[in-house]
C-alpha cells in the first residue's frame, strides 16, 4: 500500500505520555493477505492469554476465523501456548441444529481448535440452540458470562450486511443474548455450508450487540473484497442498527485487523497505517 510521504514517522521522539493514547483505541491494522492477518489476530489473542492465564476468550465461527485458529494451534504445539485455565464463549449458535451435525458451531468449534488444544470441557460455553426454554437459557448465557468477570476479549467476524455475530440489521444496539432471525442473505452466505439451501437454520442463538459491547476488548477481523463494503461502513460510516458491527465506534478497546482486500474501500487507510506504525513504534520503546 503507498503511503504519502507526508505521513512518514517524525524523526523526534514522541513524549511516552502519549503512549496512553494507544490503550483506549480503535485499531485499524491492514496486513497484506489472509495469513498475516490471522497471525496478527492470534498474536493479539495470544498477548492477552500470556498475561492472564485464566483470561475469558470470546470466539467466533465462519471462515474467517480458522487461520486465527490454526495459528493458536500450532503456538499451542510448538511454543506452550496454554489453554489449561481459559474460559470461552462463543458468539452464537443455529436454532435447533444438533450439537453433533456437521455444521453446528459445536461441531465447527470442536474440529478447529478445542480438539486441538488443552481447553477443559468445562470451561468451553457455546449457545445452546436445543434448548427447551431459549428466553431462560439466554437469561443463563449471560449470567454465565458475567459470573465469569466478563469476557476480555471477544473475538468477531462481519457479515456482508455488517453483522457481528447474528445480529442482523435493525438489531438493538442494547440487545443480550437472544433467539434472532437471520437474514435471507446471511442464509444464502451460509448455504454454502450445507447440501443445499433448505437445510440452513433460518433462526440462531447469538450474543446481543449489548453482549459483545460489554467484552473488556474486541478483535474483529475481516478477509477478502466481498466484505469491503461492509467494514467500509462500520468503521468510517455513520453507527447504526442497520449495520451492527458501526457499535465497534462506540468500545473504548477495538482491534480490528483487515487483509488488504477488506480494507480496500476504506477513504482513511494510509492514516492507520501511519498510526498503527506510530503504535508499534511506542510500544516497543515501551517495551509492552
Ligand atoms: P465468514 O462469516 O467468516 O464465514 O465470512 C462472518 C460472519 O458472518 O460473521
Amino acid at each position: 500500500m503507498e503511503l504519502d510521504s507526508s505521513f512518514d514517522i517524525p524523526p523526534s521522539s514522541i513524549p511516552y505520555y502519549r503512549v496512553a493514547e494507544f490503550a483506549s483505541k480503535l485499531r485499524v491494522i491492514i496486513e497484506k493477505d489472509y495469513a498475516a492477518m490471522s497471525r496478527r489476530a492470534a498474536g493479539i489473542i495470544a498477548k492477552e492469554m500470556k498475561s492472564r492465564p485464566n483470561a475469558v476468550l470470546g470466539l467466533a465461527t465462519g471462515s474467517t476465523p480458522l487461520g486465527v485458529y490454526q495459528e493458536l494451534i500450532r503456538m499451542h504445539e510448538t511454543e506452550n501456548l496454554d489453554f489449561s485455565g481459559i474460559r470461552t464463549f462463543n458468539l452464537d449458535e443455529y436454532y435447533r441444529l444438533r450439537p453433533d451435525h456437521p455444521e453446528s458451531y459445536h461441531s465447527f468449534m470442536s474440529k478447529n481448535l478445542f480438539e486441538k488444544i488443552n481447553v477443559k470441557p468445562e470451561n468451553v460455553s457455546i449457545p445452546d440452540g436445543m434448548a427447551t426454554d431459549i428466553g431462560l437459557f439466554c437469561e443463563n448465557y449471560e449470567k454465565r458470562i458475567k459470573d465469569a468477570g466478563g469476557i476480555d476479549i471477544q473475538l468477531l467476524g462481519i457479515g456482508r450486511d455488517g453483522h457481528i455475530g447474528f445480529n442482523e440489521p435493525g438489531s438493538s444496539l442494547g440487545s443480550r443474548t437472544r433467539l434472532k432471525t437471520l437474514t435471507e442473505e446471511t442464509i444464502r452466505d451460509n448455504a454454502r455450508f450445507f447440501d443445499n439451501e433448505g437445510e440452513v437454520p433460518h433462526f440462531a442463538v447469538t450474543m446481543g450487540v449489548g453482549t459483545i459491547l460489554g467484552a473488556k476488548k474486541l478483535l474483529m477481523l475481516a478477509s477478502g473484497s466481498n466484505k469491503a463494503r461492509a467494514v467500509r461502513d462500520a468503521i468510517e460510516g455513520p453507527v447504526s442498527a442497520q449495520v451492527t458491527a458501526s457499535v465497534l465506534q462506540l468500545h473504548p478497546n477495538v482491534f480490528v485487523v483487515l487483509d488488504e482486500e477488506a480494507a480496500s474501500m476504506l477513504s482513511r487507510s494510509a492514516y492507520y497505517v501511519y498510526v498503527e506504525r506510530m503504535a508499534e513504534k511506542f510500544e516497543a520503546e515501551a517495551g509492552t
